[in-house]
């Protein structure tokens, strides 16, 4: 059975999941995933047993709103995506805009599953009044019911019992770990957002970020951070202050679906970085 991953999610980790948990110490108490999106650490980790708890929280109410009912409803929420799914038959645009619509008046988690099965590149976008406005890939009716529930049942059995379920700025989740944790952290990257300043990116402080690390290895709590400065561009890339002490390795992440459609054979990497107390946890066992 492969990790089940019943949250579409542009930006999720899911291809390199397994790369990240070989960097996980042998034995820690919680797994915490301040930035969740879609949780692929978490889930590629239950389903490896590297981790026994778990701490899910992302700063979208309504995507974690979804993960309870994936959590605790397993049944209802796919029973509720496969009737979205069915209704739209014959009509799949103006059935999105309807489902847009009820969700934005009501933020139910079935809607907004059904609306990232559909959307342009499962990408989350809001528009200024905070409304989901992202527009559907028209050459998709969304996964199929079957398959989704498959995913659902199998995730929830993962992490049923064992995950806590938090909406909170990130900032606050961290404040909350101890040396006997992990944290792994994927936060949105740099200049997808808009912002001009290279300062923030998608709403987190880059100063303000690198000093909520500096505090985490003050207290020794070990970290992992997927972060790619360059990733949008220099123009908005910054690198990592130095003074964080961090070890940083290359995940290697398949091809780039770019470089293959010029018919080359390009591998793309992406960067890991590992806090001070992690490894020195690993010691020996980190061969890179
Ligand atoms: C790159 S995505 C994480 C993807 C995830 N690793 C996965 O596998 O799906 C970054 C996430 O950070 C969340 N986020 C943005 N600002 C945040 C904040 N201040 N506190 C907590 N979460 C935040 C976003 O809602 C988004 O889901």
């Amino acid at each position: 059975m492969s990790v089940p991953q019943p949250i579409p999610y542009q930006g999720s980790k899911r291809r390199i999941a397994r790369h990240i948990l070989r960097f996980f110490p042998g034995e820690f108490d919680t797994l915490i995933e301040p930035f969740a999106g879609s949780a692929a650490v978490s889930l590629a980790a239950a389903h490896a047993r590297k981790a026994r708890r778990f701490h899910l929280n992302d700063i979208n109410q309504p995507l974690m709103a979804l993960w309870r009912e994936i959590i605790h409803d397993p049944a209802g929420i796919a029973d509720a995506y496969e009737k979205l799914w069915r209704e739209q038959t014959g009509r799949e645009r103006a059935f999105y805009d309807f489902v847009r619509d009820r969700f934005n008046a009501t933020q139910r988690p079935d809607y907004f599953l059904y609306l990232l099965a559909r959307c342009v590149k499962a990408s989350v976008r809001y528009n200024a009044q905070g409304e989901f406005n992202q527009s559907p890939d028209n050459r998709r009716k969304g996964r199929q019911p079957e398959s989704m529930r498959r995913d659902i049942e199998a995730a929830s059995r993962l992490l049923r019992g064992t995950a806590a379920l938090t909406s909170r700025d990130y900032g606050a989740v961290l404040g909350g770990a101890s040396p006997g944790d992990l944290v792994y952290m994927d936060p949105p990257y740099q200049g997808v957002s808009g912002f001009k300043d290279p300062r923030y990116y998608s709403g987190v402080d880059f100063d303000r970020f690198a000093g909520e690390l500096a505090r985490l290895n003050e207290r020794g709590v070990p970290f992992l951070l997927s972060y790619d400065g360059h990733k949008a561009g220099s123009r908005y890339g910054r690198a990592l202050p130095a003074g964080l002490n961090l070890h940083k390795v290359e995940i290697e992440a398949g091809r780039s679906s770019q470089a293959t459609l010029l018919g080359r054979n390009e591998i793309t990497y992406e960067s890991l970085y590992l806090s001070g107390a992690l490894v020195e946890r690993l010691g020996n066992s980190l061969v890179v």
